[in-house]
Parts: C-alpha cells; sequence; structure tokens
C-alpha cells in the first residue's frame, strides 16, 4: 500500500473518528476474505458500501462478470476525489448509504446480487444500524449476499455487539469468519444472505 494512501486515510480518520471508524485502510487479506466469498458468476448488479480509499474496490473490479453493474457509495469528499482518480470509470456516488435506493433509482438498477461494506458499523447509532438495514433490504435481492465486517475491538462495544445481533435479525443465514490477523486491526468477516 503507497505510504500515501495510509497518510490520507490516517488524516480522515484524525477529522472524522466517527465516520472513518479506523486508522488504514483494509489489507488484502482482509480484502480476499470479503471478496472471494461473492458468487461472482451469479453477479449482474453489486454496490460497495464506504470503499474509502478502494482497498475492495480493485477486486471487485477484476471479479466483476462483464456487463454486471458496479456502483459504489461513499460518504467522505476526500476519499471521493481519490477514488475517481484511481478508478476512472468507477460509478461513484458520494452520498450515504441512506440514500442507496435513490441511487439504484438514478442508476436504472432495480436490486442487486451482492453488496459489499467498509461501513464502521460499531461507531454508529442504533437508529442509523436500523435506517441503513432497511435501505439495504429495499435494494438486495431476495437470496443476495451482503458482506461486512467488524473490527476485534469493536466485538467488545455494545454498538458492536448490537450489529452482531441485529444480523441475524435481518438476514436467513449470518457465518463469521475466522479472524483476519493480517490487518489493522484484525477483524472478522460477516457473510449474510438475504
Ligand atoms: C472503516 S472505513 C473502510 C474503508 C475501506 N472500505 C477499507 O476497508 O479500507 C469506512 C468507510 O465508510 C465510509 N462511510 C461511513 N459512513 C458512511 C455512510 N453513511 N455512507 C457511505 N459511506 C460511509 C467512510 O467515509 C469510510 O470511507
Amino acid at each position: 500500500m503507497a505510504w500515501r494512501e495510509q497518510r490520507d486515510f490516517l488524516l480522515q480518520f484524525l477529522f472524522r473518528p466517527t465516520g472513518v471508524g479506523a486508522i488504514a485502510p483494509s489489507s488484502r487479506h482482509l480484502a480476499r476474505a470479503m471478496v472471494d466469498w461473492i458468487d461472482w458468476a451469479e453477479v449482474a448488479g453489486v454496490i460497495e458500501y464506504g470503499p474509502g480509499t478502494g482497498a475492495f474496490t480493485a477486486d471487485i473490479l477484476a471479479r466483476l462478470p462483464a456487463g454486471a453493474k458496479f456502483v459504489a457509495l461513499e460518504i467522505n469528499p476526500t476519499f471521493c476525489e481519490a477514488l475517481q482518480r484511481r478508478f476512472p470509470e468507477l460509478r461513484l456516488h458520494q452520498r450515504s448509504v441512506r440514500e442507496v435506493p435513490q441511487v439504484c433509482q438514478l442508476e436504472g438498477i432495480a436490486q442487486v446480487d451482492a453488496v459489499l461494506c467498509g461501513l464502521p458499523w460499531a461507531a454508529f447509532s442504533h437508529r442509523d444500524q436500523v435506517d441503513y438495514l432497511d435501505a439495504l433490504f429495499r435494494v438486495l435481492k431476495p437470496g443476495g449476499q451482503f458482506v461486512t465486517f467488524a473490527y476485534l475491538q469493536g466485538l467488545l462495544l455494545p454498538a458492536g455487539r448490537r450489529f452482531r445481533r441485529r444480523l441475524d435479525e435481518y438476514f436467513s443465514t449470518v457465518e463469521s469468519s475466522r479472524t483476519v490477523w493480517r490487518n489493522l486491526p484484525p477483524a472478522i468477516v460477516y457473510r449474510c444472505r438475504r
């Protein structure tokens, strides 16, 4: 990872600690644990939530089947600028994931097969967690895949534990990966099917 990307990410964390929720971009090991789980052959539409500096985006673009639609929602303007420079072809919206139904409408997407998510769920209020999951369910197909991660320390926080319980309420199956130790901080991946 370029030192400049690392530095910019850390600066954004210092400006907006709860919005960014991490001191460094995800490692390629965490990216693989997220992206490899998706049934790419079945994907006609996919959304990335909170791409940051693009730690998962390159892998998503590499696996995307020909003709499949891919859009990303990132709330942070500095990350959006850097992302659009790095991936000029990316359909990127500087919007909150709360507005994902409106973004899908703009893009002519009814529902998608998969959502890959980098949001810091343990930093969100009860209200935001519920609103974001409700909005997600308006765009994720029945049987669709949702993959996200949690930092180990976040599992100790009430909001982190609440989010894990909430996944069980929303999804028909939820699996947790082994700990991905080669990430700063170490994380686990939640693999959920609607
Ligand atoms: C922990 S960082 C992860 C960044 C990147 N996915 C990675 O793994 O390196 C969380 C990202 O979610 C973005 N974010 C936070 N709240 C958001 C929201 N409501 N809508 C869209 N993006 C959001 C932040 O700006 C940040 O880029």
